[in-house]
């Protein structure tokens, strides 16, 4: 058995872009949705609160392609696709799905914008 440093048991990697002032497309981070310049701060807040960030790594990251959902979390494993975030949907995430092993299904993306991946051997020349 090796008492290595122990993996993470998920990434969180939340889209922190935001489109300039003015500009017509959506955003995660938008100046027209206050709440939505805090939600990284907040995740990181309560994987804190709840003992658990050392097991839990939330990232941010640019746009994950899927703006017109947003603001939008990926967690992983499982490459679980969560959009339309509040403060009141991250809780509910953590407590049920990083903690409890439950995803949210009310809260991932629909499959229609979120259909099976193509494997890239099949795409690559
Ligand atoms: S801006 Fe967040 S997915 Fe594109």
């Amino acid at each position: 058995m090796v008492n290595g440093v122990p993996q993470p048991a998920f990434y969180i990697f939340k889209c922190q872009q935001s489109a300039p002032p003015g500009m017509p497309k959506p955003s995660c981070v938008s100046q027209n949705n206050p709440e939505s310049q805090t939600l990284f701060q907040y995740i990181a807040q309560v994987l804190m609160q709840k003992g658990i960030i050392g097991t839990v790594q939330p990232i941010q990251t640019s746009c994950l392609g899927r703006c017109q959902q947003g603001p939008v979390m990926l967690v992983e494993p499982g490459h679980t696709m969560y959009v339309g975030l509040t403060k009141e949907k991250i809780d509910r995430i953590i407590d049920e799905h990083i903690i409890g092993g439950n995803v949210v299904a009310e809260y991932v993306i629909g499959d229609e914008v979120w259909g099976e991946p193509i494997a890239p051997s099949a795409m690559a020349r």
